[in-house]
């Protein structure tokens, strides 16, 4: 993928904050600190279009990118940190599920794994509801560069056995090391052509 212009639309809280629905759009998911963002901007080959940052808990806001003139990333606000204030925890969950159930142009989730952590209860999860919600999933462990190649394949599996996933249906990768970003393209494109479900 060529990317001839990415740029940061709006941040949104409830469905009247969102952009109109004009693009497909994919969405990234993910335990708070995991690396959504980072890989977003390694994708984009942008360094600092989406902020990352070493605190947990920093995107708070379901974020919308616009990438090509052609269709929308959204960064979604990480779950799992219990740092976060019970109020603000409290209105995530409703403010990503109701993202996810209502936007009729989100054609699948990345969904974003530490390859050093076993999935928590929050990510399985995640993972479940979206395919009870038959929403498209491309499974991604990222960090991967922190591990030897050796533990990388043992991870993979251990978390793929958790998933209910076949390995090879999980993409690793890294941003510091650029790994996995072609295999990541290669999924999100095909969802992104996908023909629409037909009506029911
Ligand atoms: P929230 O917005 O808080 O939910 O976090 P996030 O999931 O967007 O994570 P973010 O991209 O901000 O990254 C969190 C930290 O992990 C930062 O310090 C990144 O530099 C680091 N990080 C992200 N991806 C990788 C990776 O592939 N390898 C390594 N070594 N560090 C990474
Ligand atoms: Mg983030």
């Amino acid at each position: 993928m060529i990317i001839k212009t990415a740029e940061f639309i709006t941040s949104a809280v409830k469905p009247s904050q969102y952009p109109p629905d004009d693009f497909p759009e994919i969405a990234f998911a993910g335990r708070s600190n995991v690396g959504k963002s980072s890989l977003i901007n390694t994708i984009l080959n942008r360094k600092r279009l989406v902020k990352t940052s070493s605190t947990p808990g920093r995107t708070q806001l379901i974020n919308f990118f616009l990438v090509n003139n052609a269709f929308s990333f959204v960064d979604l606000p990480g779950y799992g940190y219990a740092k976060v204030p019970a109020h603000i925890r409290k209105t995530w969950g409703p403010m990503i599920e109701r993202y996810l159930s209502d936007r009729e142009t989100l054609k699948g989730v990345v969904t974003i794994l530490d390859i050093r952590r076993i999935p928590s209860p929050e990510d399985l999860q995640l993972i479940d509801w979206l395919t009870r919600m038959s929403i498209a999933q491309i499974p991604v462990l990222t960090k991967s560069d922190k591990l030897s190649k050796t533990n990388r394949i043992k991870q993979k599996k251990l978390i793929a056995e958790r998933l209910s996933m076949e390995p090879e249906h999980c993409i690793l990768f890294s941003a510091k090391t650029r790994q996995g970003k072609p295999e990541v393209w290669k999924a999100i494109e095909a969802l992104i052509d996908a023909p629409p479900e037909p009506a029911q």
